[in-house]
């Protein structure tokens, strides 16, 4: 009876082992607003800055970008509203740009990754 015990609390015990150790060291390179925050301001914050936030979203720092009743991006959420706008053709009735041709592939998966993997404050290469 206390070895089935036993055995119950080691497995659990190495499965949040795993699971923390994935969320704590996910697989590098790790995108960071650092990357993120050029080419956001740059194709963005024209329409999405704190004075003119078009539809409530304001893109012009870190913390804008995630705070707010109904934040721009969540951490490891790919059902964050900056993903669903840049991957979806618009909704009929949706004022503004076809956001989907706003960024290049690359520059989309650059802020996929980076919402994906926890956006974080500073990337890093991996190499650490
Ligand atoms: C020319 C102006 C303009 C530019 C440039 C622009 N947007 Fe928007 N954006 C809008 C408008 C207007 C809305 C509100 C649409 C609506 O709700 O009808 C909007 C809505 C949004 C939303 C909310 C989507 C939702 O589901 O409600 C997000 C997120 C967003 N934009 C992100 C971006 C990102 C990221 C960029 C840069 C790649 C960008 N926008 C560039 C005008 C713009």
């Amino acid at each position: 009876m206390y070895r089935i015990v036993g055995v119950i609390i080691l497995v659990v015990a190495v499965l949040v082992g795993i699971l923390f150790a994935n969320i704590a060291e996910p697989p590098g390179p790790v995108i960071g607003w650092d990357q993120v925050e050029p080419i956001l301001v740059e194709s963005c914050t024209r329409c999405h800055d704190g004075d003119l936030a078009l539809g409530g979203v304001d893109l012009s720092s870190y913390e804008a970008v995630l705070s707010g009743d109904d934040p721009a991006a969540v951490p490891y959420d790919l059902g964050s509203s900056l993903v669903r706008i840049l991957s979806e053709q618009p909704r009929s009735g949706m004022r503004g740009p076809d956001h989907t041709a706003l960024f290049s592939e690359e520059e989309k998966n650059l802020v996929f990754r980076w919402i994906e993997w926890g956006c974080y404050l500073t990337g890093w290469d991996g190499s650490d």
